[in-house]
């Protein structure tokens, strides 16, 4: 039985999830929904399917839906993870609804508890209660893997009408929120930024400084990456501590956001501490040196 993954992420947490899932399945791919979507790969064929994403407002990132809607998709089992901060609300619920319209069934499907990385609105969480959730999130990701390799089914709760109201709400706010990224001068114009983000909604201005788009999913990747910590946005202001998935730096996010740097992405898997890794794989660290900027 072979294993495809798929996964969206900002702050790391989900890709975390769906490494776990990686390293505990045999025979398992790995795929950025980012990439795919870019790509236009919308083909999947795989005996077992994997969606690992983030609760945002209680539903599904935008671009994991679109991505499912678009999908065409053939497997025997299908299993999804949502990552959380708080609450997941209807996540779940609407990945086994999108599924369902295309006559798959979700077989299996897990809560996991992870770091609140909406910390730009809900605060930064104690170092206690990030110990705490990092712990609950490894533990939740081994016992899901271990249930999907014995085939583990369960069901989901459907009607999640609430859930849909916030989702709703949530994407018409969503081009308020985005005019409300602030750039300040310690921006150094090293582009990471630009590398991070899943929905190509940032483009580097003459002076190297972020210009944002449509279509940002405010998922957070590139006030969280920034290495300067130059892009403020409500509560999260020059000095304020950010927040990434320990173990997902940045070279992670960036060779995993681009297609041409699929191998080194394997690579960094062994070698998770990136550049400074005196045992980086061979070919990691000229593919870095040309995605990553120099400070980051
Ligand atoms: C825009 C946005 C909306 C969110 N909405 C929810 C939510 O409704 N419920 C929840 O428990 N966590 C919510 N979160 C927190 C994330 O789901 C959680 O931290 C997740 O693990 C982040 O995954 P990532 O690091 O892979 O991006 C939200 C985060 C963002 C950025
Ligand atoms: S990552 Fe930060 S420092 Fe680099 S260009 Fe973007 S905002 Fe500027
Ligand atoms: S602009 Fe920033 S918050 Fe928006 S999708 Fe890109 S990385 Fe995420």
């Amino acid at each position: 039985m072979s294993y495809s993954i798929y996964y969206f992420s900002g702050t790391g947490n989900s890709l975390h999830a769906a490494e776990t899932l990686k390293e505990k399945l045999p025979d398992a791919g790995i795929y950025n929904i980012a990439v795919e979507f870019a790509e236009r790969r919308f083909d999947i064929a795989a005996e077992a399917l994997i969606f690992v994403f983030p609760a945002y407002a209680y539903e599904m990132p935008h671009m994991v839906r679109r991505f499912i809607k678009r999908a065409q998709i053939r497997c025997t089992y299908a299993a999804a993870l949502v990552t959380f901060g708080s609450h997941p609300g209807g996540a779940l619920a609407e990945c086994k609804r999108l599924l369902k319209r295309k006559r798959i069934a979700l077989s299996y499907a897990a809560k996991i508890p992870a770091v609140e990385n909406f910390i730009a609105i809900f605060g930064s969480p104690t170092e206690t209660e990030r110990t705490k959730r990092l712990a609950m999130q490894e533990a939740a990701s081994e016992k899901a893997a271990a249930d999907i390799l014995n085939r583990k089914t369960n069901r989901v709760r459907s009607f999640r009408p609430f859930s849909k109201a916030v989702s709703c709400f949530f994407r018409a706010a969503k081009p308020l929120l985005v005019k409300m990224y602030e750039v300040t001068d310690e921006c150094t114009g090293c582009g990471l930024c630009v590398r991070v983000c899943p929905a190509h909604a940032i483009e580097s201005g003459e002076d190297g400084k972020p210009i944002f788009h449509t279509g940002c999913e405010v998922c957070q990747s590139c006030l969280n990456y920034c290495p300067s910590h130059a892009i403020n946005f409500f509560r999260l202001k020059t000095g304020a501590a950010r927040y990434r998935h320990p173990e997902i730096p940045a070279i992670r996010m960036v060779l995993r956001s681009n297609p041409r740097f699929a191998d080194a992405a394997e690579a960094a898997e062994a070698a998770p501490c990136g550049l400074a890794d005196p045992s980086a794989a061979e070919g990691q660290e000229a593919a870095a040196e040309e995605v990553l900027p120099i400070n980051a």
